[in-house]
């Protein structure tokens, strides 16, 4: 890797900088905060405002997932977490968290789905996956306004949703509480270098001295100057269109309702979010017409009343995903530099439990098993340097 160093005035100094002020990265933040570090966030934009805010906070390892893989293991242990961790949120800073533990039902709409969803349910019951069968009836009599023509649906009862921007507007707040510095408005332009360690951040605002960084830069965590070509993390931006529909005083569902094509999510305030979908358009976040006819289309097959409900609002946003589709989370090659990204459909569930998890490998230089598959070396060519293990000590 070039070694660069810093020659230029000094600006800051903190004992660690985290790039990216998403849910992620705030999430690490306050738990490095928590510990007594000088910790500072550098957020090009708004902090929370890219994928963290487009996000439906759906909390769904069971509903989403398929194979019993460690992804499915910590998406698992990031749910368990949640409500604890939503509950100290609000203790500490009187921030409003919505949080909805009813649970999600994913209705069959056609044979093959059926089939799909019979299948699914058996070997969910085998692996001990809380799930329930219900018939059309029993699934309509839990929510009247699914379509008459569901062929059946499982019920997930240990899923969850939260209001995603309460998260992040309480995370941001509780970062400032324990003394963290959040400074929006400011690009990180390069990982700066004393020999082989990092020594800072090169800003659109000067030098930010610290010994330890953080990439969580979301889609464009690959996309900072200072990491050599082979450790660069190999994330690419997944747009996911959503909208939002004014539903009355009250949503039309207890339930979040999923499906592959489409899921609404109830929210307290009466808005019903349609979302979202998966598409590969580079940086373009744009809403378009094509998506939201989908979103249309799925959310009518699912509901037909919904017609009548006037259209609050569209948004788009950029999800990072990997080339495996896993986060990179933990020690990069350079000593002091650390990656925290790639999190994809999942980053609002796994906010808090990669902060716990960062925060052992950068306090502790430790990586738990359940970290483990998600370190950034397994996309190293050989040869070119692994991440610290020291989880064996
Ligand atoms: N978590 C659902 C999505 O990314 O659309």
């Amino acid at each position: 890797m070039p070694v660069r160093k810093w020659r230029g005035p000094v600006a800051q100094r903190s004992d660690i900088v985290v790039i990216g002020g998403g849910i992620i990265g705030l999430a690490v933040a306050r738990r490095l905060c928590l510990a007594g570090l000088a910790v500072t966030v550098l957020e090009q934009r708004r902090t929370g405002r890219g994928a963290s805010w487009a996000a439906a906070g759906m909390l769904a390892p069971y509903c989403e997932f398929d194979e019993p893989d460690p992804y499915f293991i910590l998406c698992r242990t990031g749910l368990e977490r949640y409500a604890g961790f939503i509950e100290t949120l609000r203790d500490e800073t009187g921030c409003p968290i919505e949080y909805n533990a009813t649970g999600m039902i994913y209705p069959a709409l056609s044979d093959r789905g059926l089939a799909r969803l019979e299948t699914r349910y058996e070997r969910h019951r085998r692996e001990g996956v809380p799930v329930e069968r219900l018939t059309v009836r029993e699934a309509r009599r839990l929510e009247p306004d699914l379509s008459n023509r569901i062929r059946m649906a499982l019920r997930y009862p240990a899923d969850h949703q939260v209001e995603n921007r309460d998260v992040v507007t309480a995370l941001e707040k509780s970062v400032r509480l324990h003394g963290g510095v959040v400074r929006e408005g400011v690009a990180a332009r390069s990982i700066v270098l004393d020999g082989r360690r990092v020594a800072g951040v090169d800003t659109t605002d000067g030098l930010w001295n610290a010994p330890k960084v953080v990439i969580a830069m979301g889609c464009r965590s690959r996309y900072i100057d200072g990491v050599s070509p082979a450790h660069r993390i190999p994330v690419r931006p997944v747009r996911g269109q959503i909208l939002a529909l004014r539903a009355g005083a009250v949503p039309p569902f207890r339930h979040t309702i999923f499906t592959r094509e489409v899921y609404l999510v109830p929210r307290s305030d009466g808005r019903l979010i349609v979302g979202a979908t998966v598409e590969e358009a580079g940086f373009r976040d744009e809403v378009t017409l094509g998506g939201v006819l989908q979103l249309f289309r799925g959310a009518l097959e699912l509901a037909p009343g919904l017609a009548s409900c006037p259209l609050e609002s569209t948004w788009s946003g950029l999800r990072p995903v990997t080339r495996d589709g896993w986060p990179v989370l933990g020690a990069m090659g350079t000593p002091g530099l650390f990656a925290a990204s790639g999190h994809g459909r999942n980053g609002i569930l796994l906010a808090p439990l990669t902060g716990d998890l960062m925060a052992e490998a950068i306090l502790h230089e430790r990586v738990p098993p359940i970290m483990r598959p998600f370190l950034p070396d397994r996309f190293y060519p050989a040869g070119t340097g692994e991440a610290k293990d020291d989880s064996n000590r």
